[in-house]
């Protein structure tokens, strides 16, 4: 479903990425894992057309996504939900909603809020609070229920577990696996990389821009050497 190889991204003339080589077929979950600064964040954005890519090919489902702008490439499925949640604070959780679903007509529009309460029935109970009220798992939440909107076939997660207490991560991790159950695909960036190996198919372990190790999480988990540098035991 999304294919990249040798990709090379960066800011300004800093080299970031090193030849990237990363795959994600249709249905899993795929983590990307690393410490801070290995550069996951970076990833995500070149992938999502933030940052262009310098060199090296970024195909999903048979389609370059190299040259598109990020409005063309959410437009093919592909759908970002940034790090640290970004929502609008002064906005209610419906017109938060309303933005990330622009595109929709009125009818389309309808579909897609009912199609996201479902899943977060919560936040159907807090449509008309302000988002900057509701407590810090919500808020993941909505910021999770934004990325639904546009209807996406890939969603790129960067940490949505960042700064949340252990039982609300245990909720989105849960709700992530609900999404892949949905027929969602879903490439996941976290720190937390227990519980993101816990739920993905396959993982990829980032360190300083280059992969450092990838393969199926269940094989990744029991490794010594993922276990001493990355899980902490
Ligand atoms: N806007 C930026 N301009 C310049 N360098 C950046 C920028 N954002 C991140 N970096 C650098 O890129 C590297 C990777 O950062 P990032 O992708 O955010 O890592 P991660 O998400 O894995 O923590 C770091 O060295 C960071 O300092
Ligand atoms: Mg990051």
């Amino acid at each position: 479903m999304l294919k990249i190889e040798a990709l090379v991204s960066g800011y300004a003339h800093l080299e970031i990425l090193h030849s990237i080589n990363l795959k994600v077929e249709k249905g899993e979950i795929v983590s990307v894992l690393g410490s801070n600064g290995a550069g996951k964040s970076t990833l995500l954005r070149t992938i999502s057309g933030i940052l262009k890519p310098w060199k090296g090919t970024i195909t999903f489902e048979g389609k370059l996504l190299n040259d598109l702008d990020p409005i063309q490439i959410v437009k093919h499925g592909v759908v970002q939900v940034p790090e640290g949640r970004h929502i609008f604070p002064g906005l209610t959780v419906k017109e938060n909603l309303l933005l990330a679903g622009y595109k929709f007509g009125k009818i389309e529009l309808s579909e897609r809020y009912d199609s996201v309460y479902t899943m977060f029935p919560v936040l159907k109970e807090r449509e008309k609070q302000l988002g900057g009220t509701l407590s810090g798992g919500e808020q993941q939440m909505l910021a999770l229920a934004r990325g639904l909107m546009p209807k996406p076939t890939l969603l790129l997660l960067d940490e949505p577990s960042l700064g949340l207490a252990p039982k609300l991560v245990t909720l989105i991790f849960k709700t992530l696996e609900r999404f892949r159950d949905e027929g969602l695909t879903i490439l996941l960036v976290e720190q937390n990389a227990k519980r993101a190996l816990e739920i993905s198919n396959r993982a990829y372990i980032l360190a300083t821009g280059y992969l450092a190790l990838e393969g199926n999480s269940s094989d990744l988990i029991s490794d010594q050497n993922v276990k001493r540098l990355y899980l902490g035991r």
